[in-house]
């Protein structure tokens, strides 16, 4: 049975307990309504260590925008009984006095990689990303972390956040899981009516299209203006960003002369949908 804990003080102490008998602990960072992208990262923790924590909390500093927040799908009964069934050891769901008490007052902000796409579009966001992952590495002393590549940049600005700390904990990023039409696995899918989960996947399939002509020579900027056309096409109101950017340190590039990512953020009605993928 998965063993619900609240307090960090008894998470610390089921741990410390562990770790006595020699044991590794992964944990999976979540903030809930699990699906099958958490399930595979799930997976890969039970696979690289002896006892796995999922958490689940929804950090209220990391939303910049409070209807977001608000409207963010909270289910624990049900992430529970998935968590069960992969034989996860603990879920840890603290509440949001447990994380941020009475008089806290540090923010953990990383500059750089956390600037562009995301970080532009969403201000704060990302100190409150790495804020709440810095709690959660000292509250779980875990010594594996899995984060899914759905969320690249969020992938990125957690290596930095621990290679700048010395956090002594290995993360490792596991490849997105998608619906059988492509749309990538996310929380916000379950906001979308049905004609705008019918369209949502055009935003993978356009990414793949565009990652291929970036990927024969052509240029960014005249591929990337295509691309964002037939999102708008396709059913999307508005494009935050289609980028094409460097894997190291989120650069952006003209053309793909070295490993890239394409990343893209899109309004489908009021659902902001993010993707990514290799060129
Ligand atoms: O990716 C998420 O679900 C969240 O950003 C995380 C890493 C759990 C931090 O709140």
């Amino acid at each position: 049975m998965t063993q619900v804990i609240r307090s960090s003080a008894e998470l610390r102490e089921k741990v410390a307990g562990w770790k006595r008998s020699g044991m590794l602990v992964g944990v999976v960072p979540t903030m809930g309504a699990l699906h099958d992208g958490h399930l595979s990262l799930v997976r890969e923790a039970r696979r690289q260590s002896d006892r796995v924590i999922v958490t689940i909390f929804v950090n209220p500093m990391q939303f910049n925008n409070a209807d977001d927040l608000k409207k963010y799908p909270r289910d624990e009964g049900h992430d529970l009984a998935l968590l069960d069934a992969e034989g996860v050891d603990v879920l840890f769901a603290p509440e949001v006095t447990e994380v941020y008490p009475e008089g806290f007052a540090t923010k953990v902000s990383v500059s750089g990689v956390s600037e562009p796409l995301e970080g532009a579009f969403r201000p704060g966001h990302f100190d409150g990303v790495a804020t709440v992952v810095a709690k959660l590495f000292g509250m779980t002393q875990a010594g594996r972390a899995f984060f899914g590549e759905k969320d690249w940049q969020q992938l990125q600005v957690v290596r930095r956040l621990v290679e700048d700390l010395n956090i002594p904990v290995r993360i490792i990023g596991c490849p997105t899981i998608r619906e059988a039409d492509g749309l990538a696995m996310s929380s916000r899918n379950v906001r979308l009516s049905a004609a705008e989960r019918a369209a949502a996947p055009a935003l993978h399939r356009i990414l793949e299209a565009a990652a291929a002509t970036l990927h024969g020579g052509a240029s960014a900027r005249e591929t990337l203006l295509d691309a964002e056309a037939e999102i708008l096409e396709a059913g999307f109101r508005e494009v935050d960003y289609l980028d094409l950017r460097s894997v190291e340190g989120l650069r952006p590039l003209e053309r793909a002369t070295e490993p890239a990512r394409l990343l893209v953020a899109a309004w489908i009605g009021d659902v902001r949908l993010i993707d990514n993928i290799a060129v």
